[in-house]
């Protein structure tokens, strides 16, 4: 017989029953409590706090000491992950450990003119005619190739083939025409399909009529992945284990038929009518959707290994609740680090297709960087961290309701004006505010160029935990009865983080032999477009100065790829191209990389590349 035991979660109320002795965060994961676990449950990022009302626990390290003060444990703090439950007990789960739905950002640009998506349904002509083995099926209106029929579609057609008018639903998705289903009646107008970022943080997604391209519903929700780890090596580390993998697919698609639950319930529309999925996601998130081990994306010649050709599945072998036979279409990756997100964007943005030369930037926890233009494409990833997402930041929070999105320093009285989402009192920073914070500090001199937060000028400078630190919003002001502060240790991961974002763009510069002023287009996709300071973003250094390039934010690349070639069968034939055409540059191997890293660890950074702000 099991040992169980009681365990109950506040402020939620929660209530679970467990085996005594079980990890803590194993228990909130399986409640479906939504908590950070940036680390996925290694004691290495301190952000899956608790606090310990009543009850027994035993610790599993000492790891805790380097996250948690003496104080905040002396009130019952506990890093959920290293700890177990010995006893009945009851947990609160403090407002910073948990995850909130951050701010959505839907596409800018998703014009298509030519409408041919890779689904659609034709009347079936009468008579079905009876040739030998198979009835010959002709489809009204339709002229291409004779398609192709499986065993089980072929006899739902015999099984109905007198009941006039009859409905087949064509699919070009595996590159050749198939039916994949046969209804009774006219249905020609009931044809659906979901167009899907597949985000590492959230799945954002758009019910899509696909006989006029009309997005009919949009929604969205976190990946419920994200307690297994919050990074992508976190999540290949869990995936090593066949049962590791099987629960992080088993996520992914719970979340996604999650999604399609409320859009076709809130739009009344039959499951059975989206005929066509197209995903864009990362490399990492494309694998385990597909249930594909995404091990070997861990070693650098993983690169290699990496197929270009898109991944097509059937719905019904993944287990999404959409058509059984609908194909979901992965947009193709290109390498461990730049996948079908990343082609995604390079579609929307329409750099392939224009003769200027253009910088495409992506700044999530993984950077990418693309140059080119219609001749060439080269890129480069980079791990600039999710630090511009408020992660891995001491009061770093994604922008979500009480992230505090943009400040200002008074250079009089070193106070910080700022405006928080959702007007309520802050209780994190979020990445718009966080490279506000650091090109503030530096513009008033409470940061040098090395990136050392400046003693002495202002009482708000102060000795903490972490060594200096500066008081961006005092206690009583705050949502979490804490000051809200900027350490060094988040200066120094900032710092990194931007050199390794600025050294990368440098790189490809050197090797493609290009000077600033040559860039005749920015674009900047993703929450880092739309609403960082630009400004700020380049006075901390995170990336040149293009004085000649116009800055166009891209808005969600992936979703706009993932719709974009929803409804055109040329467009994916086109992000093919784009994925085989793109030359990947990897910097972990580069040689000239660490040089550019290194002259990048300066705020700004050089004048050749920095003309207005650098030394
Ligand atoms: S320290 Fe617990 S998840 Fe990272």
């Amino acid at each position: 017989m099991k040992d169980l035991v009681t365990i109950i979660f506040n402020p939620m109320g929660k209530v679970v029953e467990v085996e005594r002795g079980s990890i803590l965060l194993d228990v909130i994961r399986e409640a479906g409590i939504m908590i950070h676990s940036i680390c996925g449950g290694h004691g290495e990022c301190g952000t899956c706090r608790v606090i310990l009302n009543k009850g027994k626990v035993s610790k599993t390290s000492t790891r805790y000491r380097k996250w948690l003060s003496p104080q905040e444990i002396s009130e019952g703090y506990h890093l959920a992950c290293q700890i177990r439950v010995l006893s009945d007990s009851e947990f609160t789960i403090p407002i910073e450990s948990l995850v909130f739905s951050p701010k959505i950002l839907l596409s800018a640009e998703m014009k298509i003119e030519d409408i041919k998506p890779a689904s659609r349904k034709y009347l079936i002509e009468p008579p079905f005619l009876r040739t030998g083995e198979q009835g010959l099926i002709r489809l009204r209106g339709y002229s291409g190739p004779y398609p192709k029929v499986d065993e089980e579609v072929y006899r739902k057609i015999l099984s109905i083939k007198d009941k006039e008018p009859i409905t087949a639903t064509l699919t070009m998705a595996n590159n050749y025409p198939e039916i994949i289903d046969v209804e009774i009646g006219d249905r020609t107008d009931s044809n659906y399909g979901l167009a899907i970022d597949l985000g590492t943080t959230t799945i954002v997604t758009l019910l899509v009529k696909l006989t006029n391209g009309k997005i009919l519903g949009s929604i969205s929700e976190l990946n419920s992945q994200i307690t297994y780890g919050e990074a992508l090596v976190a999540r290949i580390a869990y995936a090593k284990e066949p049962e590791g993998l099987k629960k992080l697919q088993r996520k992914a698609v719970e979340s996604i038929n999650d999604l399609i639950d409320r859009l076709t319930s809130n739009l009344g529309i039959k499951k059975e009518d989206i005929t066509d999925i197209s995903i864009g996601g990362n490399t990492v998130m494309n694998h385990l959707l597909a249930g594909l081990d995404p091990a070997y994306l861990s070693y650098v010649d993983g690169n290699e290994k990496v197929s270009r050709n898109p991944i097509i599945r059937k719905a019904k072998d993944l287990g999404i609740n959409a058509n059984t036979r609908a194909y979901i279409y992965c947009l193709p990756n290109v390498s461990r680090f730049l996948g079908g997100d990343a082609v995604g964007d390079v579609l929307a943005s329409g750099i392939y297709d224009s003769n200027e030369l253009s910088l495409l930037v992506d700044m999530g926890t993984n950077g990418e960087i693309i140059f080119g233009n219609n001749l060439w494409l080269m890129s480069a990833s980079c791990a600039s961290g999710p630090a511009f997402e408020g992660g891995g930041i001491k009061f770093g929070i994604r922008a979500m309701q009480g992230g505090i999105e943009h400040l200002k320093i008074s250079p009089e009285t070193f106070e910080a004006e700022y405006t928080v989402i959702g007007d309520t009192r802050p209780r994190g920073i979020c990445g718009s505010g966080i490279i506000d914070a650091a090109a503030e500090m530096f513009s008033v001199g409470i940061l040098d160029f090395t990136g050392k937060i400046v003693e002495g000028r202002t009482p708000l400078v102060r000795r903490g935990r972490d060594g200096l630190e500066y008081i961006l919003v005092p206690t009583e002001k705050t949502a979490i009865r804490r000051d809200i502060v900027i350490t060094q240790r988040d200066m120094d991961y900032l710092m990194d983080s931007k050199a390794a974002t600025c050294g990368a763009i440098i790189v490809l510069m050197r090797k493609l032999k290009i000077s600033i002023y040559e860039i005749k287009n920015l674009y900047l996709a993703g929450a880092f477009g739309a609403y960082a300071d630009l400004k700020n973003a380049t006075k901390f250094g995170i990336f040149p100065e293009f004085p000649n390039a116009k800055i166009h934010p891209l808005g969600n690349g992936s979703l706009a790829g993932a719709y974009t070639t929803h409804l055109s069968v040329e467009k994916r034939k086109k992000t093919k191209e784009i994925a085989e055409k793109m030359f990947y540059v990897d910097l972990l191997v580069d040689t000239m990389f660490s040089d550019a890293y290194s002259e990048s660890l300066y705020v700004p950074g050089r004048k050749e590349f920095f003309p207005n702000y650098g030394f």
